[in-house]
C-alpha cells in the first residue's frame, strides 16, 4: 500500500513537470512574406491575414523585404527555421522567390504565392485577381477619354509578373488601335519596384522627350500614376492628360473625385485574404486543396519553356471612374467617404 502511494506521487509529480515544462501545446505557424509596405494594399492584406490565421489558433511569422530580392528568400527560409509549416509569400521577383520556394518544399513546407506568380511548379497554390482584365479596362478607362492620338505606356516594376500581365491586357486593346495608326507610343517604360518617385522622374523626362506632346498615360498602379501625376500638375497637363491606375487606393479615388487620375481598378482584396488563410489553414491541415484550377505556367509567364502547372483562383476585378466611384469603392466600404472625398468641393451625398 505505502509503495503504491509513493508511485503514485511520483507518477503525478512527473507529470505536473512535464506539464510546466512543456506548456500548452505549440501553435502551427504561418509565414507571411511580403515584399515591401509601401503600397496601400499591403499593410492592410498583412492586417487582415494575421487576424484570420490568429482566430483559427494560429501563431503568425511576418516578414518584409523592403524590394531586396535576396533578403525575401532569406527571410523565407528562416521563418521554416523558426517553425512555419506554410508561408504566403507576396514576391519581389517571381523568378528569384522560385529558389526560396524549390528549397523549402523539399522539407515539406507548403507556399501560397499570393497576388503575385512565383514561378515554379513547387508551389502549392497561386490566387490573384484577373490581372489581363486589369490591363484591358485600364486601356479601356483612358480610351473612354481618348481614342487616339500620342500614348505614354507606363508598366509596373519589370520583376513583379503581374506587370507584365497587366500590359498583356492592355496590349490586348491598344494593338489594334496602334496597328490601324489611331494610337503611336511615344514613351514606353517600366517603374522599377512600382515606386512612386520612379514614376515621377520617368515622367519628368518624358515631359522633356516628346515636348509634352502626348495626349494618354496607361499607368498600371496608383502609386505610379499619382507619381506620375506630380510631374504632370508642373507641366500644367494634370486633369488635362486621361490615366490610369489600379488598387482604388485612398489618393487614388480622391484623384478621381479631383478629376486627375481617370480610372482605378478596383480588386477587393478583402474577398483575397481570407482565400489565402483558408487555404493555408487546409495545407497545416494536410487536407486536399479543392476549388482550385490547374493552370500552366507557360500561360501564365507567356514563357513556353516553363513547364508545370499550379492550382489557381482568380478574382474579378471592376473599373473604378468619377461616375461609379462612390457606389463601388464607398458604399462598399473598401474606402471611407472622408478619404475619397477630401478637399473636394462639392462631394456627392453621404
Ligand atoms: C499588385 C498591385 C500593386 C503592385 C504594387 C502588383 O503585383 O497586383 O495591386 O499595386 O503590385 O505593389
Amino acid at each position: 500500500m505505502k509503495k503504491l502511494t509513493i508511485l503514485a506521487i511520483a507518477v503525478l509529480a512527473l507529470a505536473a513537470l512535464v506539464l510546466t515544462s512543456c506548456g500548452a501545446p505549440a501553435k502551427p505557424k504561418v509565414g507571411l512574406s511580403f515584399s515591401d509596405f509601401a503600397t496601400e494594399r499591403w499593410p492592410r492584406e498583412r492586417d487582415e491575414m494575421s487576424k484570420n490565421l490568429k482566430a483559427a489558433g494560429y501563431d503568425v511569422l511576418v516578414q518584409e523585404a523592403n524590394h531586396d530580392a535576396k533578403l525575401q528568400n532569406d527571410q523565407i527560409k528562416n521563418m521554416v527555421t523558426q517553425g512555419a509549416k506554410v508561408i504566403i509569400v507576396v514576391a519581389e521577383d517571381g523568378d528569384s522567390a522560385a529558389t526560396a520556394v524549390d528549397d523549402v518544399s523539399k522539407k515539406g513546407v507548403k507556399v501560397i504565392a499570393y497576388d503575385r506568380l512565383i514561378k515554379t511548379a513547387n508551389i502549392a497554390a497561386y490566387v490573384s485577381f484577373d490581372n489581363v482584365d486589369v490591363g484591358r479596362n485600364q486601356a479601356k478607362g483612358v480610351l473612354a477619354v481618348k481614342s487616339s492620338g500620342n500614348f505614354v505606356l507606363l508598366g509596373g516594376s519589370p520583376t513583379d509578373n503581374n506587370a507584365h500581365l497587366f500590359r498583356k491586357g492592355q496590349m490586348e486593346i491598344l494593338q489594334p488601335l496602334i496597328d490601324s495608326g489611331k494610337i503611336k507610343v511615344v514613351a514606353d517604360q517600366w517603374v522599377e519596384n512600382w515606386d512612386a518617385a520612379n514614376a515621377k522622374k520617368l515622367m519628368e523626362n518624358i515631359l522633356t522627350a516628346t515636348g509634352k506632346k502626348f495626349d494618354a498615360v496607361v499607368a498600371s498602379n496608383d502609386g505610379t500614376a499619382l507619381g506620375a501625376l506630380e510631374a504632370m500638375r508642373t507641366a500644367g497637363l494634370a486633369g488635362k492628360v486621361p490615366i490610369s491606375g489600379q488598387d482604388a487606393t485612398a489618393d487614388g479615388c480622391n484623384s478621381i473625385a479631383r478629376g486627375e487620375l481617370t480610372v482605378t481598378i478596383l480588386k477587393d482584396t478583402r474577398k483575397l485574404t481570407p482565400l489565402a488563410t483558408d487555404l493555408a489553414i487546409e495545407l497545416v491541415k494536410g487536407q486536399a486543396l479543392t476549388d482550385l484550377a490547374p493552370t500552366s505556367l507557360a500561360d501564365l509567364t507567356g514563357d513556353a519553356s516553363k513547364t508545370g502547372t499550379v492550382p489557381c483562383k482568380f478574382l474579378q476585378v471592376f473599373q473604378v471612374t468619377k461616375d461609379n466611384v462612390k457606389q463601388l469603392v464607398v458604399d462598399s466600404g473598401f474606402q471611407t467617404y472622408e478619404d475619397v472625398y477630401k478637399g473636394i468641393k462639392n462631394p456627392p451625398a453621404k
